[in-house]
């Protein structure tokens, strides 16, 4: 079963800037660039750390603990692309975000 659940309105979302927020208790990271929102894990896929206080350059997020690359478009670790940490669909309504959580 699939749940759309609302996460955010869009205007508390700055541009660029990485939100941590907790759907349903998950730890989920929001990054708005431009007109599009994207949703990741907010956990680094090698030891775990909060991906929200990590840099980010175009799509590209920095992890603040040892510095390993995701591309926040599709979740993939820029150097092993087999590792990666989580996306959820991303749907902006009436001025709110929500996420798609399977
Ligand atoms: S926990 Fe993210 S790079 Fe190590």
């Amino acid at each position: 079963m699939e749940l759309n659940a609302e996460v955010i309105e869009l205007s508390k979302l700055a541009e660029g800037k990485p939100a941590a927020v907790f759907p349903l208790g998950l730890p989920v990271l929001l990054i708005r660039l431009g007109a599009e929102v994207f949703a990741l894990e907010n956990r680094c896929a090698h030891m775990g750390c909060p991906l929200a206080a990590g840099k980010l350059d175009g799509h590209i997020l920095r992890c603040p603990c040892h510095d390993w690359r995701f591309d926040i478009r599709n979740g993939r670790f820029l150097d092993a692309p087999e590792l990666a940490v989580k996306t959820y669909a991303v749907k902006v309504k009436d001025e709110k975000v929500f996420i798609r959580i399977p």
